[in-house]
């Protein structure tokens, strides 16, 4: 069975490079690559929800040159891939704290999410300034005002209003959750919506993450058996 949803942490970037004796930002200029083969990958596969963990809310704290780096090579590469995001029905959606980010980037986002919003083929989110705790202590800042200006009744509340105040709100939950780089950690990605999802992590770095080893995630998700907690 094809996973719905495939939400990916890209690790390794920076020890890539330093095994090569390179700086860190050829690590980061190699795993775009990856992003490509893998986003064309996943399209092929019929996967209908992919969504990359691109920059932490933590990654903030990195020496600001290499946050300049990455956030160029943002823009770049929207810049770069538009035409084959939008000739491929690909919509494109970003979660995190947006505004946050270079108004560059925030712009390059705002142009093609608004161009592809009505593609149907596979929804690609970037979590971009992204972290689960925030985004559950946002959402309960807003249900809570709700609930005190009586737009919502405590005795409704259930996981779906939890659900439509997440930034994402229009997504599934996640069925499987990849790490690259060999690390066993959730790093505050996506907490919320992958309670249930099954996790694949390979010591593979990421810009070593291509074709073969996406289809060996897949097909190690379609030998598990999810049982969501019953027997
Ligand atoms: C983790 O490697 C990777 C990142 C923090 C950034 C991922 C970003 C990209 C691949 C670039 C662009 C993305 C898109 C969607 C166009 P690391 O630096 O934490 O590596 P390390 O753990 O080996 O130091």
């Amino acid at each position: 069975m094809i996973p719905k949803h495939v939400a990916i942490i890209m690790d390794g970037n920076g020890r890539w490079a330093k095994d090569k004796g390179l700086p860190r930002e050829y690590g980061h200029q190699n795993g775009v690559n990856s992003v490509k083969s893998i986003v064309e990958e996943a399209y092929k596969s019929g996967i209908q929800y992919l969504t990359l963990y691109a920059f932490s809310i933590e990654n903030w704290d990195r020496p600001s040159d290499e946050i300049n780096i990455l956030m160029s090579l943002l823009v770049s590469t929207l810049r770069d891939e538009f035409d084959e995001i939008f000739d491929n029905d690909i919509k494109l959606n970003a979660i995190g704290e947006i505004k946050s980010l270079p108004k560059e980037l925030v712009s390059e986002l705002d142009f093609i999410i608004n161009k592809t919003r009505k593609n149907t083929k596979m929804t690609l989110t970037l979590a971009l300034s992204y972290g689960g705790k925030q985004e559950i202590f946002n959402a309960i800042k807003i249900i809570s005002n709700k609930v005190k200006n009586n737009l919502i009744e405590l005795n409704n509340f259930d996981d779906s209003i939890i659900n439509s105040h997440l930034y994402t709100k229009n997504l599934p939950d996640v069925d499987l959750l990849i790490r690259t780089s060999g690390e066993m950690r959730i790093s505050n990605f996506l907490i919320w919506q992958s309670a249930y999802s099954e996790f694949y992590s390979t010591s593979v770095l990421w810009p070593d993450f291509d074709e073969v080893e996406i289809k060996k995630a897949l097909s190690s998700y379609s030998n598990r058996h999810r049982r969501y907690g019953t027997i």
